[in-house]
């Protein structure tokens, strides 16, 4: 959204797809755009399937079509919307790309992120009014309900003003979402909302920017503070003093839903937030899903709660907030200052942002100990995460730590849980998001639930924080990404400070987020004078890390020889336990993503339990031993392999210091890696097997950075 600092047609649409651009490792089947055409014919929508870069020659194939005047019209102030999508409802298909339209003449386009889980009684209402629907996408609901809420609702007479029609909408929509929407009937007019899905706005200002950038004002809420607006007749909505049937507005006259809506309005639940007049005018709002999209343009931004409507109108920002905050107390949600380079969302030299990820891992770890390790004066380490400090006797007196997390986030908890419980001396256990939420698992106040995640926004494991919190349980976020909603929903946490990761198969955050685990687990025995000795190798083996992941690094050339020799098989499968259980999940799901390969990761304990039948001389098969207290058995699934014929195909992964196993390396592919104190042996044994996954997928012409069917940052569920 551009004020009062002119830009050119071209300038704005470059905008929003450097924006796309930015944001496509979210999602990428399908892209568009809608930007203002002449007045005339309303705003012009592009959608193309694939990736920006088809959307962008779609762009400029619809662009060419016109005069150089139309071309680089100036604009003083505009709206843009784009969205890059990632299928849920509907397959890809430009029509079910958005922008999504409420009609073939555009009042209202809406971009959207997340799943309206009621779209489907919506759209059966909006069908009985004649609408018709184009797409098979939850999202068209919205456009729809924007139009006929638009055409129902009269307030003195007038349609409602941009912000208070979005609250009807927000009030009747059900499910994730962040929205934005742009219309015909409000030029130059944004409205944006969210509730569960991500949304930051980005504020450029020709002047300073700081807290007293706003004004802050109650203001009576425009909607009530009940239950959603019954559209279909059946219930009841209440409030506290109130109790009515409410029966079927929609049905009748929506104009009866709006005067529902202003008797029961509240005077004191409700903010509003408003640039400072002398701000207005000059400044442009850039709305996106993660900051990688602003922070090319600003990086001042702002963090709106769920059910918050923003809307922009003529160079001004109010956000009208139900969430009964104190004013002095909510100034302080107002501006946040991002801390992210450009040069971290930029590939530099490497190919792909998978290899430059792994490659800046000794940085990564090394970013994410900074500042928190200390020597004191007696030579002792300690650690301080501050995030949990003033939480730490409430996570110590525990009856348990309950860590919840999905996909790599999930095995980076697995590989952590040994030490945790080592060192703590707590129960603990580690739980999928999702099943966690099948079994509504029994929680207790006296529990604390660790949250980790890259994004803090994967939706299971946010569903499965607000179940924790409904069961007051303690929370604890393990996230990656500063503002995120599990960073801001949790009671405390701490960052795992790894950067910007972009390739869709995580790397560097897994191995920091091991770092942010271990560390946990050092800072809650601090008190623990039995585990002094332990505590002091585990530092020392902290503090060589990054040095020892450099030397991992070293193995590139012969990870690239090996995915040459497995680049044609169909299956692989690793076997490992203890510490190294996890590696071999985590390796295995690497190969999963980015390959597409059949790899299964596979506790050794369990190889006579049936994987063992699948061990013949041409299944290649890849064992981490050890030498922690798990080597013997380990041994032992080493010759049962071995004893099936499977030295073959066999690869061994083991210590540098290892002389045992390295007797083998004329029968096998012996894999040697540094070695390191056994909680962080599987932070570096991953690393090959990162690589691994990387060349195989190169040989194997995927783009490793876009995986089929696969995003980044999955928000609904
Ligand atoms: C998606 C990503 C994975 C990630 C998982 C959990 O599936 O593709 O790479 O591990 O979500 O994401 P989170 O952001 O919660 O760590």
């Amino acid at each position: 959204v551009n004020y009062k600092t002119p830009k050119k047609r071209s300038d704005i649409i470059e905008i929003l797809l450097n924006g796309l651009k930015r944001l496509e490792y979210r999602g990428y089947d399908s892209a568009g755009l809608a930007y203002d055409g002449e007045a005339e014919d309303g705003p012009v929508v592009v959608r193309e399937v694939g990736t920006v870069a088809c959307l962008e020659k779609a762009v400029n194939g619809e662009l060419e079509n016109k005069p150089p005047s139309v071309r680089e019209r100036v604009f003083h102030s505009h709206v843009g919307i784009a969205h890059t999508r990632w299928a849920t409802h509907g397959a890809p298909s430009i029509r079910n790309s958005h922008p999504h339209s409420s009609d073939p003449t555009h009042e209202f386009l809406v971009v959207h992120n997340g799943i309206i889980t009621n779209y489907k009684p919506l759209k059966s209402m909006l069908l009985s009014k004649g609408y018709v629907f184009e797409t098979e996408t939850d999202t068209e609901v919205v456009a729809k309900l924007l139009k006929y809420l638009h055409d129902t609702i009269r307030e003195d007479g007038e349609p409602p003003t941009f912000a208070r029609l979005m609250m009807y909408v927000v009030h009747a929509i059900e499910g994730a979402f962040a929205l934005l929407v742009k219309s015909r009937h409000y030029p130059n007019e944004l409205v944006a909302s969210k509730r569960g899905s991500p949304l930051v706005i980005g504020i450029k200002s020709e002047t300073t920017l700081d807290k007293e950038t706003f004004e802050v004002e109650t203001s009576a809420p425009l909607l009530p503070d009940s239950d959603s607006p019954d559209f279909f007749g059946n219930g009841k909505v209440t409030n506290d003093t109130t109790s009515l049937d409410y029966r079927s507005p929609i049905n009748e006259s929506y104009s009866s839903a709006a005067a529902f809506f202003s008797s029961f309005s509240r005077p004191s639940n409700g903010l509003r937030f408003v640039l400072r007049k002398d701000e207005a005018q000059k400044t442009e709002f850039f709305f996106s899903s993660d900051p990688s999209a602003i922070v090319e343009h600003t990086n001042k931004v702002f963090y709106p709660e769920d059910n918050d409507v923003v809307h922009v109108k003529d160079g001004n920002m109010e956000v009208f907030c139900y969430s009964n905050e104190d004013p002095s107390i909510a100034r302080n949600r107002l501006l946040s200052t991002i801390d992210l380079e450009l040069e971290q969302i930029m590939k530099g030299r490497f190919e792909h942002f998978m290899l430059k990820e792994i490659y800046e891992q000794p940085e990564s770890v090394q970013q994410t100990m900074r500042g928190r390790i200390h020597k004191l004066s007696n030579g002792q380490y300690e650690v301080q995460l501050g995030g949990i400090r003033d939480r730490f006797y409430d996570i110590l007196r525990s009856n348990r730590m309950i860590f919840v997390a999905c996909g790599t986030s999930y095995h980076a908890c697995l590989a952590c849980r040994q030490i945790v419980e080592e060192l703590t001396e707590l129960p603990v256990s580690v739980e999928l998001a999702s099943d966690f939420l099948d079994r509504r698992c029994p929680i207790f106040r006296s529990d604390v639930c660790i949250f980790v995640s890259q994004s803090g926004e994967t939706a299971e494991t946010l569903e499965a924080l607000r179940y924790a919190k409904s069961h007051n349980a303690l929370t604890v976020g393990v996230v990656n990404v500063v503002g995120s909603s599990i960073a801001r929903m949790t009671d405390c946490g701490v960052h795992i400070n790894a950067g910007c990761e972009i390739g869709v198969a995580s790397t560097k955050v897994y191995t920091s987020q091991i770092v942010v685990l271990v560390m946990i687990a050092l800072q809650l025995s601090s008190d623990s004078r039995s585990k002094l000795q332990r505590r002091e190798e585990i530092f020392q083996a902290l503090i060589s890390l990054p040095g020892k992941i450099e030397k991992t690094l070293a193995l590139d050339s012969q990870m690239k020889k090996i995915a040459q020799c497995l680049e044609s098989r169909s299956s692989i499968l690793l076997f490992g336990r203890g510490y190294q259980y996890a590696t071999c999940l985590e390796a295995a799901l690497k190969i999963k993503e980015v390959t597409y390969m059949h790899t299964e990761g596979i506790h050794a304990g369990e190889l006579k339990h049936g994987p063992l039948a699948l061990v013949d001389q041409d299944m290649p098969v890849i064992l981490f031993v050890t030498r922690d207290s798990t080597a013997p058995k380990v041994q032992n699934a080493l010759q049962q392999v071995v004893a099936r014929g499977g030295f073959r195909s066999m690869i061994v992964v083991c210590t540098e210091e290892d002389e045992e196993t390295k007797v083998l390396k004329d029968k096998v592919e012996l894999i040697q890696v540094p070695e390191t104190v056994d909680c962080l042996q599987n932070l570096l044994n991953i690393i090959p097997f990162q690589l691994l996954s990387y060349h195989l997928a190169v040989r194997r012409g995927h783009n490793v950075d876009q995986p089929r069917n696969l995003a980044k940052s999955v928000t609904v569920e």
